[in-house]
């Protein structure tokens, strides 16, 4: 059985930036209190005629890019996101076509901020299993299309933001996907949701006039599970695989709050300098958050080869994910 390794990585965020200045002149807010309560200082937002998969055709050719292949090699195509063009076409279809990944099956993947890491979980046993050489993982979200601008208990949070890994063979030992913790907890729904829009709560006058279309959350409630699930899960992960925080290089976790990030990480024994953390310049990117992080792990050269990485999300539904893999290139 073949390993599976990370080959590629492409980011793309839109140029447009709402800073916590702007918010403050939108919802009673302030700069101190975004900055304190939460560590952003700015978010990029995608212009009006930009959508999810405009960012992730951007990022798929950055990826493809780098490693120097064509999109025809290409097999699959997994987009991660809440936030797609629109239900159906699935986004990966609309960014199968743009790219020309004549050859690729795909799907969208729906499991909000840990959306990233199941599709790496998902691509890596693709290849694993031996019935895939290329897979492009995608994670994009336009949260901004989402986001209610008169909630401040949301608003601050979110930007938008896309990034691709491409996952491929190893036969190096050791090397790439180690292994994964995943898990879902429905409980969990009524606290991050965006209640209208699908078949419960179609579309309707009473619905845009009462703002169900935008995301809504108890943000004591997802902050707790976040901070409790992100530390047991990667200490779990770890020991399943007789390694311990000290084997880490880097913890690159769901930019959602600086302080769930850092109240994970210190519960884990993981030092400061070994936690990436660049909410400060795009907030919650929800699917994006991951490889735009890893990107500026590396850019950083706090993500090297022979590296062992740990990405852990958690998100809506609840969602939560957890993913060992030492960094190929
Ligand atoms: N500016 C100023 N005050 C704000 C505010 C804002 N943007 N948002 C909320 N407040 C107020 C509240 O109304 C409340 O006021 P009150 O005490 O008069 O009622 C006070 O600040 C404290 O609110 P609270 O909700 O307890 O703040 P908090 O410290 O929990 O921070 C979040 C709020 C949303 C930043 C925080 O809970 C959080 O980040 N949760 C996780 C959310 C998340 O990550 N979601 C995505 C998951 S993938």
């Amino acid at each position: 059985m073949p390993g599976a390794k990370i080959s590629a990585l492409g980011c793309y965020v839109p140029p447009g930036v709402l800073t916590n200045q702007d918010l403050e002149r939108m919802v009673e807010t302030s700069n101190e209190w975004i900055l304190e309560r939460t560590g952003i200082v700015e978010r990029h937002i995608a212009s009006k005629d930009i959508a999810t998969s405009d960012m992730a055709v951007e990022a798929a050719k950055i990826a493809l890019a780098q490693r120097g292949i064509d999109a025809r090699e290409i097999e699959a195509v997994i987009v991660c996101t809440v936030t797609p063009d629109m239900l159906f076409p699935s986004t990966a279809c609309l960014v199968q076509d743009r790219i020309g990944a004549k050859g690729a099956w795909g799907f969208d993947l729906i499991a909000a901020c840990s959306g990233f890491v199941y599709g790496l979980t998902t691509a890596a046993h693709l290849v694993m299993a031996g019935t895939h050489k290329k897979v492009l993982v995608i994670g994009s979200d336009t949260m901004s299309r989402i986001i209610d601008y008169t909630d401040r208990g949301t608003c601050i949070l979110f930007g938008d933001g896309a990034g691709a890994m491409l996952i491929e063979p190893t036969d190096v030992p050791g090397e790439g996907f180690i292994g994964f913790l995943n898990e879902i907890d429905g409980s969990g729904g009524d606290f991050l949701k965006q209640p209208a829009g699908g078949s419960r709560l179609p579309a309707s006058a009473e619905t845009v006039e009462q703002r169900l279309h935008f995301v809504k959350q108890d943000g004591q409630q997802v902050f707790k599970y976040a901070v409790r699930k992100m530390y047991e899960m990667s200490r779990d992960l770890l020991q399943k695989h007789g390694l311990s925080s000290k084997d880490v290089k880097v913890l690159i976790p769901h930019q959602a709050n600086r302080r769930i990030i850092t109240a994970a990480a210190e519960r884990l024994g993981v030092s400061c300098d070994q936690v990436i953390i660049n909410i400060d310049r795009y907030g919650n990117t929800t699917a994006g958050t991951i490889p735009l992080a890893t990107r500026d792990a590396i850019e950083q050269g706090k993500l090297q080869k022979g590296d062992l990485v740990v990405f852990a999300t958690v998100g809506a539904g609840f969602t939560a994910g957890v993913n060992l893999w030492r960094w190929a290139y």
